[in-house]
């Protein structure tokens, strides 16, 4: 199984890509390619290309429309400082699409085409990295129930898809800390529920809650659990961690409500190579609270592959607010970032071979 090359016949001109990817921002600066596979019960997965990246035609029936059977990841591809492009741990984001479909009662792709899907929509559009600090080439691969067929039940025709774009900071104005609203009305996933697969459903459950804290002034949500409301799980794309005035670092437990984060795997990894103390245990907001007031916590930070390493300045709920240590980027947080990125960029020895190059 291949993906068959068909190029784009009139690609975006080079001086108009050298300008939307001078300052891409996240998400709107689209690539020339994408990658498309299919799935049928009949024939299993079958016509892999690349080809030119174009608006879908959707009959109006099709099941994803109404039943939101998707599942999505998001990786990137990063130049490297000798011209190169290298990928940081895909095999973990194609584990991770298998876990995701299985959850979603669709069919798994085989980690191979997974990565043969990506690697060669990176070399198709090599020209679409952005040349700025922290710039990289973001991958979306996702996977949508293209049967048309209104009966509730896993669709017999699926459709894989890989677009990329180029991206910048994720934040607008450029990497700063955030603040949070906690969200004590709304939860994004329940004990059973679809929080450990990456879903578009989950995003759109969690929408309420990012409007409501924008309205409060602030810049993402954060979930409790959905028993005891009571327990921080994670932002609405992003995993967190909280640092200890002792030097140790905690994170919530992966229970099945919370996305088991690469960057959040990535980071615990890089803490126990450091000898830090490490917990992935239950943190409840009250203690987050009494903790950053006493000083026992003095950094917060989210993660992911979006967002990279971002520190918390500020937390607010419906009847109270807190900053957390000085409201800047604290020392951990600022280490963890440069140590992540520079492995990422190929600058820092790479021990467990999280870096594979492709050019
Ligand atoms: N949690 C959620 C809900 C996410 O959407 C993401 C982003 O992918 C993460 C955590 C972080 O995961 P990763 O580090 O694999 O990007
Ligand atoms: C990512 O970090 O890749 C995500 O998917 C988070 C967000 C952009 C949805």
């Amino acid at each position: 199984m291949r993906f068959v090359f068909d190029p784009h016949s009139s690609p975006v001109p080079a001086e108009d890509r050298a300008e939307r990817i001078l300052d891409p921002g996240f998400g709107r600066v689209f690539t020339d390619h994408m990658a498309i596979l299919r799935w049928s019960d009949a024939k299993g997965w079958h016509d892999g290309r690349i080809r030119a990246r174009e608006p879908l035609t959707l009959d109006p029936a099709t099941a994803v429309l109404h039943y939101a059977q998707e599942i999505f990841e998001g990786l990137k591809a990063y130049r490297l400082d000798d011209g190169g492009t290298a990928l940081f741990r895909a095999d973990a984001n194609a584990r991770r699409f298998r876990d995701s479909a299985r959850r979603l009662a669709m069919p798994e792709l085989p980690e191979e085409l997974f990565a043969q899907s990506i690697e060669a929509l990176v070399k198709a559009d090599a020209d679409w990295f952005p040349a700025i600090e922290g710039g990289s080439l973001y991958l979306r691969p996702f996977m949508i129930a293209s049967e048309v067929f209104l009966g509730v039940k896993p669709a017999g025709e699926y459709l894989y898809m890989v677009i990329a774009s180029a991206a910048g900071s994720y934040w607008k104005g450029g990497a700063r800390a955030i603040s949070l609203w906690v969200s004590h009305d709304y939860t994004r996933a329940g004990p059973g529920g679809t929080g450990a697969a990456k879903c578009g459903g989950n995003y759109a459950t969690s929408l309420v809650a990012q409007s409501e804290a924008i309205r409060r002034g602030c810049d993402q949500a954060v979930f409790l659990d959905a028993v005891e409301h009571r327990w921080i799980e994670e932002l609405g794309g992003m995993n967190i961690f909280f640092v200890f005035d002792d030097g140790g670092i905690q994170t919530p437990p992966l229970t099945g409500t919370i996305l088991p984060g690469i960057t959040r795997d990535s980071i615990l990894t890089l803490a126990r190579d450091e000898g830090l103390s490490v917990r992935e245990e239950l943190y409840s907001i009250d203690q987050w609270r009494a903790d950053a007031a006493s000083g026992r916590l003095v950094e917060s930070f989210a993660c992911g592959t979006a967002a990279v390493v971002t520190p918390i300045g500020k937390v607010t709920g419906p009847d109270y607010e807190f900053t957390i240590g000085s409201g800047a980027t604290g020392q951990t947080t600022a280490r963890f970032l440069s140590a992540l990125t520079a492995i990422q960029h190929g600058r820092a020895p790479d021990p467990r071979g999280w870096l594979k190059r492709l050019s």
